[in-house]
């Protein structure tokens, strides 16, 4: 088995080469610019050593599955350009009119169990399979989103938890490269338990999170943080870093118990730390559509929610399961599955509220 299973598709060796500068699309140059001079080297924390092959894939056009097929992966100009009324195009501008979103997005319920990381992983795969660009940020102690995304908990050595905490580690040193192509991660471990308490002594404590995703918002479309099953300070960090809030609500007898908690949280946030969050909306998930039972709930978060409520339901499917095992989102494991379908369809709503 090959030991590095993101050696395919290191968006990170694309993205901040040694020595080239990022390059800007749409945008005025200065938000690029900034990002790869806010991304701090980090000197005393190190990711393990990439392989050399991993270097030269980033260099192939398979790395860059988003790029037109015959163009190579521009690393430097062939020869200085003439002076460019619009900036250089960054390697991934072929598929259309670029723009960096950088929409943030908290995938939130204080409930566990209700599907917050399957969408978190799912929902990810599926915009970058439309081409966004797209960071998940494992925020989660129990680390189920990089167990699902293949990592092996005890082999992470650099965490969200030290991006949180440790002022000498940027984005750039936690950044991980899925087997997905335009898909990263962020990941945790247990370590990130301890933060709760940490952050407690902390300045400013509920907007480290917000801080230290600021660079993340020049370079990716968008950044899902999949948030653990409490209302405690990560939890209030990843409102307080978010643009919106996505809420996955499990199709059950007891699902809108808590929500009441919940609005109250993400109110609560709005007043006080981030004025411009929103509710970008809640997806019913694991319904199982033969029985009633699950179509009344479904019915009734309808009633409760209204337009909030995307069109888009995720059945309930052994498939999810599976692919987390596998390490892969079930849009890699059973990409013709209605699961898979189901997350390519709130992607579409996603992106429709989103812009
Ligand atoms: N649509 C679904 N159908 C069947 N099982 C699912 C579905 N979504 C999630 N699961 C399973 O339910 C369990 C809890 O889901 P998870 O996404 O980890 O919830 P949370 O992150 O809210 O705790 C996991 O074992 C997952 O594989
Ligand atoms: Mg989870």
């Amino acid at each position: 088995m090959n030991s590095n299973p993101y050696s395919q598709h290191n968006l990170l060796a694309e993205l901040f080469p040694p020595d080239d500068p990022i390059d800007e699309v749409d945008r005025p140059q200065e938000p690029a610019v900034q990002a790869a001079q806010v991304l701090p080297t980090k000197t005393v924390v190190k990711r393990k050593p990439a392989p050399a092959k991993e270097k030269a894939a980033a260099g192939t056009p398979e790395a860059r599955p988003v790029a037109a097929p015959g163009t190579p992966v521009a690393r430097k100009p062939p020869s200085p350009p003439d002076p460019p009324a619009t900036p250089a195009p960054a390697p991934w501008q072929e598929r259309g009119s670029y723009r960096v979103l950088g929409q943030i997005v908290a995938v939130v319920n204080q409930k566990g169990g209700v599907g917050k990381t399957t969408s978190t992983i799912n929902l990810g795969a599926a915009l970058a399979e439309q081409g966004s660009r797209v960071l998940l940020v494992d925020f989660d102690p129990q680390g189920a989103l990089s167990v699902g995304l293949g990592l092996n908990p005890n082999e992470i050595e650099v965490s969200v938890y030290d991006l949180l905490l440790d002022r000498t580690v940027g984005l750039k040193d936690v950044v991980t490269p899925s087997k997905v192509p335009g898909l990263d991660l962020v990941p945790s471990n247990i370590d990130l338990s301890a933060a709760e308490v940490v952050l407690v002594s902390e300045v400013a404590r509920e907007q480290l999170l917000k801080r230290c995703l600021e660079p993340a918002q020049a370079i990716y479309d968008y950044v899902l943080i999949d948030c653990p099953p409490s209302l405690g300070l990560l939890t209030v960090n990843a409102l307080t870093a978010a643009n919106s809030v996505i809420i996955p609500l499990e199709c059950e007898y007891f699902a809108l118990r808590g929500m009441a908690l919940l609005m109250d949280t993400v109110g609560k946030v709005q007043e006080r730390l981030n004025p411009e969050l929103q509710v970008m909306g809640i997806v019913a998930t694991m319904l199982e559509a033969r029985t009633i039972h699950g179509r009344e709930v479904l019915s009734r978060v309808g009633e409760a929610f209204g337009e909030k409520l995307f069109k888009t339901v995720i059945h309930k499917t052994i498939k999810f399961s599976e692919g987390s095992v596998a390490g892969v989102p079930i849009l890699a494991y059973a990409p013709s599955s209605n699961g898979a379908q189901e997350y390519r369809d709130l992607a579409r709503e996603v992106m429709d509220r989103a812009s």
